[in-house]
């Protein structure tokens, strides 16, 4: 009777731990790194991906398609899960968490990276870029590589540029026709020491704070304007507690598609290749779609809300270029002469 007894007990218990460890390994989120010498095992690999802006941006649904390709492309055994809005880390913490193994990928925008190495401001100087097709010509040319290679001092790896588009402004003091408009206003800025500058080569008071932040301290008018996308004004709705937006298409923002170097090389060929792919593919729809966008969601601001709206003429854009271009005069022993001359051969091509 007591063995039998002891039997069932035994028996009890080996269920009970089989419930266990399947319950765990169905709810927990722990990553199990892919190997391809362990096939059997129902691993599936968990990489995260973070970033600060909306869904319904250039940046946002570049990463969830990111995430959606390297899924089919592995057949479900890689996965990205996609941190939007700086959910996970803000753009102060996200380098640091991608050094640490905290999440496999970000995708900050190219003026928070002078921290990492001054030549990043090169993309930063204003109107760098007049078009989207120059973009791609500095970006997958000479400038981009350079700045790529510039990363790798930090142990970064740089995946692919994505694009997002020109800059805006918008404020609550009175419409910015003329660069003197922006006289004494507090504008909210990245952390960029190249934007900075500009605005105080004008009289203006830039503040670098973080993008999660931007709303916040417009509301609060502890700041009068910023410098944005259409696409982060209008997702982030900055146009709701702004009177006043400027078509200037006065600096380019964009991004650069990180991860950790150390992370990348750990990862199997055939890992390192499904992604390789999916980014290639992301980043040629990135390029195709991005332009659009913005002009799309410029309507619906002009739908939605009252703001009113200036579109620079010619003239008005010149003054705006002669203004601000001792600029290129003062970074360029920061930034170098090689890089700066570079985007201005670009600016010179038709
Ligand atoms: C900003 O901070 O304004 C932008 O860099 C946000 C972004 O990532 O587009």
């Amino acid at each position: 009777m007591k063995s039998m007894l002891t039997c069932l007990g035994l028996m009890v218990l080996g269920i009970a731990t089989a419930l266990f460890i399947g319950f765990h390994d169905r709810f927990t989120s722990e990553v199990t790194y892919y190997d391809d010498e362990q096939e059997g095992l129902k691993d599936q690999i968990v990489f995260k991906f973070s970033h600060v802006v909306a869904e319904n941006t250039p940046k946002g649904r570049a990463a969830n398609k990111f995430a959606d390709l390297v899924y089919k492309k592995s057949g479900g055994s890689i996965k990205i899960e996609v941190f939007p809005n700086g959910s996970l880390y803000s753009d102060n913490e996200e380098m640091n968490a991608l050094q640490n193994g905290d999440v496999q990928f970000i995708a900050p925008s190219t003026s928070k990276l002078g921290t990492l190495s001054p030549e990043w401001g090169v993309l930063d100087l204003p109107y760098a870029f007049t078009s989207y097709d120059a973009v791609q010509k500095g970006l997958n040319g000479k400038i981009g590589a350079r700045l790529f290679a510039s990363l790798e001092r930090q142990h970064f790896k740089g995946l692919a540029y994505w694009t997002n588009g020109f800059k805006q402004l918008t404020s609550n003091k009175g419409p910015i026709l003329s660069p003197d408009d922006l006289k004494g206003q507090a504008l909210r800025i990245m952390p960029s020491s190249v934007i900075e500058d500009q605005y105080r080569l004008l009289g203006a008071y830039p503040r670098q704070d973080s993008f999660n932040s931007t709303f916040q301290l417009l509301e609060s008018r502890l700041v009068d304007g910023e410098e944005n996308t259409i696409s982060n004004i209008y997702s982030k709705k900055f146009y709701n507690v702004q009177d006043y937006l400027t078509i200037s298409n006065h600096g380019y923002l964009g991004y650069a598609v990180m991860t950790d170097e150390r992370f990348w090389n750990s990862q199997t060929e055939k890992t390192r290749s499904i992604l390789t792919e999916a980014m290639k593919e992301t980043t040629e729809w990135n390029e195709s779609s991005a332009e659009q966008m913005n002009k799309e969601q410029l309507e619906e601001i002009k739908k939605n809300s009252a703001i009113s709206i200036h579109v620079l003429t010619k003239a008005e854009k010149l003054k705006w270029m002669k203004r601000l271009d001792p600029i290129y005069g003062q970074y360029e022993p920061v930034i170098g002469r090689g890089l700066i001359q570079e985007l201005l051969s670009l600016r010179r091509q038709p």
